[in-house]
C-alpha cells in the first residue's frame, strides 16, 4: 500500500484529502488577489479582477470564469457583512499526487477568505519603519503567484529589526518594491517610483496614488531609485491595497521627512481617500 503520513497519523495514500494534495502547497502553483473594502463598499474590483486573469495567463491556469469568480467575491462578502473587509482569494492549478508536469485534467481549486481590516489609523501618523533586504524573487513579479518565500523572508528581516516592512532592493543597488507593497519617494516636489518593467507588482494602488497625483498636479515619475537616494528623499511612502497609502518615517538608518506624513503624502492620503467613498 502507498502510505502518506500526516503528522502522526498513517494512512492509505489513496485516502489523503485534496487540500493535502493542493499543487499550492506543493509548489505555490497557483495565483491570488487582495482587495478591500471601504465601508461596505469593494474599492477597485474589475482592477483585481483583470489583474488575476493576467496572473492566471501569466502561469497557464486556463478555464476559470472571471465572472464567476466576481459572483463568488460578491456572494461572500454579502454573507460577510464586514464594512471595511480584507478579501483574499486564490486559484490554485488543482490537487493530484506530487509531479512537476501537472495532469492537465485536474481541476483548479478556488479559496478564499473575509476578514476585518483592524484599525491602521496610526501607521498613517507616526509611519512605518522600513529596512532594506535583498530582491531574491524570480523574474516574473508581475504575477501575483503564491510563491512568497523571498516575500516571507524580507519580512521576517525586517521584523527583526524592528521594521513594518522590508524594501527589496535588486542586483544593480536600485529599489524594486517593498516585500507587499508598492515603494515610492518624493524628490523637489516629485513623486518618483520604479517602473513597471522593473520586475515588480503592477499595484492597483500605486494607479490610484498615480491618478491622485494628476489630480493633485504633481508629477509622477517612473524612474528606479537607488537606496542612498531614498535615505536623501524628502518624503517617502508606500502603497497597499489594505492600508492604501503609508508614509514612511524610517528607512534603514535614516530619518525620512520633517514632519510624518510628509506635505505630498498628507495631499496624497486625503486625495486617495476621496476614490474610497
Ligand atoms: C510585492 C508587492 N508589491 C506591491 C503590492 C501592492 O499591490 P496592491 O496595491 O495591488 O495591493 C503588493 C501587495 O500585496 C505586493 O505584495
Amino acid at each position: 500500500m502507498n502510505v502518506a503520513m500526516i503528522d502522526d497519523r498513517i494512512l492509505d495514500a489513496n485516502q489523503i484529502e485534496r487540500p493535502y494534495l493542493d499543487r499550492g502547497l506543493y509548489f505555490g502553483d497557483g495565483v491570488y488577489e487582495v482587495l478591500r473594502s471601504y465601508n461596505g463598499k469593494i474599492f477597485a474590483l474589475e482592477d483585481h479582477l483583470a489583474r488575476f486573469k493576467d496572473s492566471l495567463a501569466g502561469v497557464e491556469i486556463g478555464g476559470i470564469d472571471i465572472d464567476r469568480i466576481r459572483s463568488r467575491i460578491l456572494k461572500a462578502f454579502d454573507a460577510a457583512k464586514i464594512p471595511n473587509a480584507k478579501i483574499y482569494f486564490h486559484i490554485t492549478r488543482g490537487s493530484a499526487p506530487r509531479d512537476h508536469n501537472p495532469d492537465l485534467k485536474i481541476k483548479p481549486n478556488f479559496f478564499l477568505t473575509i476578514s476585518e481590516i483592524g484599525d491602521y489609523s496610526k501607521s498613517k501618523i507616526n509611519g512605518y519603519k522600513v529596512s532594506t533586504y535583498p530582491d531574491l524573487r524570480w523574474k516574473m513579479c508581475r504575477i501575483k503567484s503564491l510563491n512568497l518565500l523571498p516575500n516571507v523572508l524580507a519580512r521576517m528581516d525586517a521584523a527583526k529589526k524592528g521594521c513594518d516592512e522590508a524594501i527589496l532592493v535588486d542586483e544593480e543597488g536600485f529599489i524594486t518594491e517593498g516585500a507587499s507593497s508598492a515603494f515610492f519617494a518624493c524628490f523637489g516636489g516629485n513623486i518618483q517610483t520604479a517602473p513597471t518593467s522593473a520586475n515588480i507588482l503592477p499595484s492597483i494602488t500605486r494607479k490610484y496614488i498615480s491618478k491622485a497625483a494628476r489630480n493633485l498636479g504633481i508629477s509622477f515619475v517612473e524612474k528606479s531609485i537607488t537606496v542612498e537616494q531614498a535615505k536623501r528623499a524628502d518624503e517617502i511612502f508606500l502603497g497597499v491595497t489594505t492600508k492604501d497609502v503609508i508614509p514612511v518615517a524610517r528607512f534603514d538608518d535614516a530619518a525620512i521627512s520633517d514632519t510624518v506624513p510628509g506635505s505630498i503624502t498628507a495631499k496624497l492620503i486625503s486625495e486617495f481617500e476621496k476614490f474610497t467613498r
